[in-house]
């Protein structure tokens, strides 16, 4: 930190005012004359996006060859922190190999809808799910001495009016979910920078919150890097700065430059504060500069296998029955005859439009990748470019299908209907395709469908299908991971990171997603996703959670290290997962939370733990995990902060949100009282809770008055059950304001201040 801040010194304030924006639209500006090297950044997040000339955030204009990766969507149903590590320190090598200092990622908006352009590159609808994931995939990008950006901060959950639309959402929802997901992440894995998005939050632009920028990310999560904008989602360059927003990109030809040097002159912005962001962004310059590995190789080969290793396990086995001859649909026996049908076959959709995409190296297709397994004949089926069925595709299709043992439909989306920069207008597949498997499917009972798509889709013939692989978006060894998976090479082992709604209508957002011209609201409040579906139990395709295997687990004995807990105190949740199938596969056991007797509105449940084991045939393994205070937590908007209700908890371990195997539970012993104040509108209830409160009460108005509020009424039994509980719930809910009726005469507000001091000194005490 010294040499930065002999730097600064040496710095004019022109140059520190120039230094806060980009030199182009990939580097930062350097100072020749003080050794302050240019770096250079670039998308991210699933492979490398560096683009030399013809410089474009939109994945217009080409890159170098680079190895593409599944996108995050598929990355996160892997469910597996050690993947996404050994990701994060792939593209670290790479970035090292091509000097690039900051790869523009990972993305964790929720996946608030389905219809968001964008979910191909987000991770999870639960912020635990993409927090722990994001902070591995970090953890291993920044082990190489390349920085992350962690992006779109924050609530930037549709590409609608991305730019001006304003996400009104509650404070305990922000908290919750759409904070929570980036909480995590920065202070788990530190990441080097973290991206501002474009939308505005409640009214005011995240790129100007001093509230967003400063007072949480950095005050609150001890964030210690830079925060640079999205891409042009600078508005006023000042008031950006002053909110804690340090690097502009790209750059505003000047203009913003001179505004800052303008502000500084006038004393409308102290130049500290300019220091300090020139600090942050030095810093992470020289992060990166004095650790250059120059001769850091690129093996684009090898960072291919490592590509179709995680595709494998992003891929999610949804749904596997029985064939007519009693075994399992899948895996495919070698040696069979297979129509396979689709365009994807041959052209796989396996990445997401706008700025992640790559320029790939090599693209497998299944195709190609299955032909040493079986007799496969191909029948293109649709086409992609327009939704119409074409007659000739349709019977080819169909009779391919009937001549042979089964049918493999590689159907999904194509990209022109799922994007950055636009949202989906329907959850379905293009009716084509619909119509495709329905057709194919009604000769050939063997139907399976592998899908290739961002994010879920409608599948009205899910019954008439025994077998369905969802491939996500899967990087470019799509068709190698395909055929292994098909034909039982690997073992399926995703899980899904979000739930798959029956219909687009079922989703809690279908309501207000979009939004009215610049304003979107959050009405589901705290129910997104899961959250929403299991506490109304709803029926949904398939769950979160959710992926099957080529063998089978079994869940037992599961122990909690405590009956009761308290404060700070940690529940450690051991148990066993045995593998009970004749083959190796991996497993990813869930934990969730359940609040019995809740008093507050809270999800039924909620994911605080997994964990992805690997077992060979017979082989059990335990899991140990640990809640923390945090895990119980619920944000109160009038505490503003972290609350826990106490009472029982239910631990349920399950393979996903609906399919628990085990259940344990535990007491939590909190006293209500932290930071809670009476006052003049506190209800009575309120008071009762607490014991030290009610001690209080209770005695400050036997000494005053004699009596307690309806206690001659009640007790001499004059009172109906029905009476009573309506006079128990009037005077719970009363306010303290209210004794004044009750005690006609007796109380005054002199009165109920000399109460509310008892109250709030016996709480103290
Ligand atoms: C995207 C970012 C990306 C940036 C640079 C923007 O349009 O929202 O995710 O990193 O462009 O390409």
């Amino acid at each position: 930190m010294e040499k930065i801040e002999e730097l600064v010194k040496q710095m004019t304030l022109e140059e520190k005012a120039g230094m806060c924006s980009g030199r182009d639209f990939w580097h930062l500006k350097g100072v020749e004359r003080l050794g302050i090297p240019s770096i250079m950044v670039a998308d991210g997040p699933h492979g490398l996006r560096k683009q030399d000339q013809s410089a474009d955030h939109l994945g217009i204009n080409d890159s170098i060859k680079a190895v593409c990766f599944p996108s995050a969507a598929g990355l996160a149903a892997s469910f597996d922190k050690g993947l996404l590590r050994r990701v994060g320190e792939t593209l670290g090598e790479e970035c090292q190999a091509e000097n690039v200092a900051v790869l523009l990622g990972p993305a964790i908006n929720i996946k608030r809808s389905p219809l968001c352009g964008r979910n191909f590159e987000y991770m999870s609808e639960d912020p635990f799910v993409s927090s722990k994931l994001a902070a591995a995939y970090i953890d291993g990008l920044q082990s190489r001495k390349v920085g992350a950006s962690l992006k779109h901060f924050a609530v930037n959950n549709q590409e609608k009016r991305r730019s001006t639309v304003s996400s009104q959402v509650s404070e305990r929802a922000l908290r919750e979910l759409y904070l929570a997901s980036f909480e995590g992440a920065v202070k788990e894995a530190k990441p080097w920078t973290v991206m501002c998005s474009y939308n505005r939050i409640n009214g005011e632009y995240a790129s100007e919150s001093h509230w967003l920028l400063t007072e949480i990310l950095r005050d609150e999560w001890g964030f210690d890097g830079f925060l640079v904008t999205d891409w042009s989602a600078c508005n006023e360059r000042v008031k950006g700065l002053l909110a804690g927003q340090d690097l502009e990109m790209p750059d505003s030809g000047g203009a913003n430059d001179r505004l800052i040097v303008e502000a500084v002159q006038n004393g409308t912005l102290k130049e500290e504060i300019l220091d300090q962001a020139v600090m942050r962004i030095l810093d992470v310059i020289f992060r990166y500069a004095d650790h250059r590995d120059a001769v850091a190789e690129f093996d684009r080969q090898k960072h291919h296998e490592i590509a179709r290793e995680a595709a494998c396990q992003s891929m999610v086995l949804l749904k596997n029955d029985k064939t007519a001859k009693g075994k399992k649909t899948l895996p495919l026996k070698k040696g069979g005859k297979y129509a396979f049908i689709g365009c994807f076959a041959k052209n796989p959709r396996y990445q997401g439009g706008g700025s992640s995409h790559i320029n790939s190296y090599k693209v497998s297709n299944a195709l190609e990748s299955c032909g040493a397994y079986a007799e496969i004949t191909f029948a293109e089926g649709f086409q992609t470019a327009q939704d119409q069925i074409d007659k000739e595709m349709l019977e080819e299709a169909v009779k391919a299908a009937r001549e042979s043992d089964a049918a493999v439909i590689f159907a999904g989306l194509p990209e022109s209907i799922e994007s950055e920069a636009y949202d989906r207008e329907h959850m379905g597949l293009p009716k084509c395709q619909n119509v495709l498997i329905r057709e194919v499917a009604a000769v050939q009972p063997n139907t399976v469908v592998v899908l290739h798509n961002g994010s879920p889709v409608e599948m009205p013939w899910e019954d008439q299908v025994p077998a369905i692989l969802e491939s996500y978006l899967a990087g470019e060894a799509v068709g190698e991971a395909q055929a292994a998976l098909l034909f039982g090479e690997e073992n399926p082992c995703g899980r899904l990171a979000e739930t798959f709604p029956l219909r687009v209508q079922d989703n809690p957002a279908w309501l207000d997603f979009g939004g009215n011209k610049d304003v979107v609201h959050y009405g589901e409040g705290i129910f997104v996703g899961y959250r929403y579906y299991d506490t109304k139990e709803m029926p949904v395709l398939f769950p979160f959670g959710h992926g099957l295997s080529y063998t089978e687990f079994a869940y037992d004995n599961l122990r909690l290290s405590r009956e009761c807990l308290c404060g700070e105190e940690q529940l450690e949740i051991r148990f066993r997962v045995r593998n009970t199938g004749e083959r190796a596969g991996r497993e990813a056991p869930q934990v969730y939370l359940h609040k019995k007797n809740t008093g507050i509105s809270r999800p039924w449940q909620e994911l605080k733990g997994f964990e992805k084991v690997g077992l060979a045939a017979g082989e059990e393994a335990e899991v140990v995990l640990q809640l923390d205070r945090r895990s119980f937590s619920y944000y109160d908007e009038q505490m503003q902060d972290w609350c826990v209700e106490p009472g029982e908890y239910e631990i349920l371990i399950g393979a996903s949100s609906r399919d628990i195997r085990l259940r344990g539970s535990v007491m939590r012993t909190d006293s209500l009282s932290d930071k809670w104040v009476c006052h003049r509108n506190t209800t009575l209830g309120e008071i009762m809770k607490r014991p030290a409160a009610k001690e209080a009460y209770r005695q400050f108005l036997k000494e005053e008055t004699g009596r307690l509020p309806f206690e001659g009424l009640s007790a001499a039994g004059q009172l109906g059950e029905g009476m009573k509980k309506m006079a128990e719930a009037i005077l719970s809910d009363s306010p303290l304001r209210s004794l004044r009726s009750f005690y006609k005469g007796k109380v005054d507000d002199v009165f109920i201040e000399r109460l509310i001091d008892r109250i709030n000194h016996n709480m103290d005490n």
